[in-house]
């Protein structure tokens, strides 16, 4: 089998703390990958700061900075590339990406709920507003859509009649990052044995 570890890019838009726990599992020996490139949308985030003092290689793409959609859409795409990745880890990167891009390469997303039931960028709060009792984390291959894509994996996670947004992300994020953490692993084992 190769020993060559997977090459991740990590995208992420906020306080990165899934991106963290991704880079620390990444700095043990027997990870199967390596994060080559962490980007954003949202410079100055302090994702790209974990990352940078991790002394991984950052990249920002502003929507702002661009004419249009398409342009930025172009541009991440073209960031993406120069690192070349097997991998695309979408933690906390609060925008769809081009259906061109998700097409060529194979990027998975963490959402806060237990897919299909509350996409977007308010899962935790439109799971308190549903009432719901059991919410969850999903783990899912991104296509163009939004929070959509093929299920990999999900956990449950109860939600309790006093919580608030905090206390059930609090509480989801402690269930999400060993999630995420061991679905890459098992993936890019299974990237290694197919490029042996
Ligand atoms: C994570 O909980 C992730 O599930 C969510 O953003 C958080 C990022 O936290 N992603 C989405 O809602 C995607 N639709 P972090 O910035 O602390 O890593």
């Amino acid at each position: 089998m190769s020993e060559v570890p997977v090459r991740l890019i990590v995208l992420a838009s906020g306080s990165g703390s899934t991106l963290q726990a991704i880079l620390e599992a990444a700095a043990e020996d027997d990870f199967p990958a390596r994060v080559v490139a962490a980007g954003t949308d949202r410079p100055g985030c302090l994702a790209m700061k974990r990352a940078a003092d991790a002394g991984v290689p950052t990249f920002s793409v502003a929507l702002a900075d661009y004419p249009d959609r398409a342009a930025w859409d172009e541009a991440l795409a073209t960031a993406i590339a120069e690192f070349d990745p097997q991998l695309v880890v979408l933690a906390g990167f609060m925008r769809v990406i081009a259906a061109g891009t998700v097409a060529r390469y194979r990027t998975i997303n963490t959402h806060p709920s237990l897919l299909p039931s509350f996409p977007g960028a308010h899962a935790l709060a439109d799971a308190l507003a549903a009432g719901v009792r059991v919410s969850g984390v999903t783990v899912h291959w991104v296509d163009a859509g939004l929070d959509s894509g093929p299920i990999i994996a999900q956990a449950p996670v109860q939600v309790l009649a006093d919580d608030t947004e905090d206390t059930l992300r609090e509480r989801v994020q402690t269930i999400e990052k060993p999630l995420y953490v061991s679905t890459i692993r098992q993936l890019c084992h299974s990237l290694e044995e197919r490029t042996s």
